[in-house]
């Protein structure tokens, strides 16, 4: 092959790249979702307690597109935001509640919920970024959540939501539309996206809230996308999990497609694959970001938001690998990497709210 074929072929498949980043741009651009989106995962949730006040306000400050949440449902009905289905990891419930220690969040009341200290935790398993101020933290409500969102007249995050063990909570999907709408958070196009590992759960955001862009996360495993065989982590040999996860295959490029064309058939606009980390961790788990999954994605005009990453050396895989938007524990390190402006660090943030 001569040399001015190679250029243009090496040109042809640059603008090929390009057609592609524009295209998923443009597809973000017609849900009102920032390309690539910032999704702070749990707040900023690297810097303080996941899910309370300060993650959220920091965020908010400074400036991720989204603040992520998972939703779950108190004894009484309040929409509330928890991510694990128990209490343990995050609050004191052993000392406040010894006897419904392992009770699920649906156990408790709001004002139950309202008496754990969802802050200390914190302090005690990350000394290096512990605060005073964070003993104490409360639960959030979803609406305490659309307050901190709608707070800062110069930063105003989106949500997004995630319908957390849905099949716990029968109607959750109702209850967040009337409770978004409520506030006028439907009429803004991009503002909520609705989230879910839940096929059935999309099926039933979809039908409450037909307009507002949904994503189906993906997950590498049982009742999800089926694995390549091989062997279990226990017989493997491997150090840890993280290095386990990261040589599981889905079965065929087939399986794949399959649970792209139920995110799309079920009415999402996008999917939500894991990746594996460089330093690997709690959060590294299979890559399903991988370059042909991406544009096998964006063929079927699915947008990818994948969850969560934190390192430079990630960020720059996962974009060069064609995502459209990345979860975050760490906002503001994820905008820096994108170029996008930071007012101020985190440390000097907390301190202006007052953390
Ligand atoms: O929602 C995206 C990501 O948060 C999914 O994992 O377990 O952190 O909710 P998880
Ligand atoms: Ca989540």
């Amino acid at each position: 092959m001569r040399l001015k074929d190679i250029c243009l072929g090496l040109a042809l498949v640059g603008l090929t790249f390009q057609i592609q980043a524009s295209d998923t741009a443009a597809l973000a651009k017609a849900q009102g979702i920032p390309y690539p989106a910032v999704i702070a995962h749990r707040g900023a949730s690297h810097d303080a307690p996941e899910s309370t006040a300060a993650a959220y306000q920091l965020a908010r400050d400074l400036g991720a597109d989204y603040l992520e949440l998972d939703l779950q449902r108190s004894r009484d009905g309040v929409l509330v935001v928890v991510h694990d289905d128990d209490l343990g990891r995050t609050s004191d419930v052993a000392e406040r509640f010894p006897e419904r220690k392992a009770s699920p969040v649906s156990a408790f009341t709001l004002a139950e919920l309202k008496t754990l200290d969802a802050g200390s935790w914190f302090n005690r398993a990350y000394p290096d970024r512990a605060r005073p101020t964070f003993a104490g933290l409360k639960i959030l409500t979803l609406d305490e959540v659309m307050d901190i969102a709608e707070a800062n007249p110069a930063r105003t995050p989106g949500l997004y939501i995630e319908t957390k063990v849905p099949n716990q909570f029968p109607g959750i999907e109702q209850d967040l539309q009337k409770a978004l709408e409520k506030r006028g958070w439907l009429d803004q196009p991009g503002r909520v996206v609705l989230q879910t590992f839940d096929r059935n759960s999309l099926a039933l955001l979809h039908k409450a809230m037909p307009q507002t862009p949904k994503v189906l996360l993906l997950w590498l495993g049982e009742d999800h996308v089926e694995a390549a065989p091989g062997q279990a982590f226990a017989e493997s040999g491997l150090p840890d999990k993280a290095a386990w996860y990261a040589r599981q295959q889905p079965k065929d490029r087939g399986e794949f497609e399959r649970w792209l064309d139920i995110a799309k058939h079920t009415g999402a606009v996008g999917i939500g694959p894991s990746t594996a980390l460089a330093a690997g961790g709690e959060q590294s788990y299979a890559d399903l970001a991988q370059p042909w999954m991406n544009r096998m994605a964006h063929e079927k005009g699915l947008l990818v938001h994948v969850y969560t990453v934190d390192e430079p050396v990630d960020f720059k895989r996962v974009s060069e690998a064609g995502v459209d938007g990345i979860f975050t524990n760490r906002p503001g390190a994820l905008l820096k990497y994108h170029g996008r402006p930071v007012a101020q660090d985190e440390a000097l943030l907390l301190g202006a709210g007052g953390w």
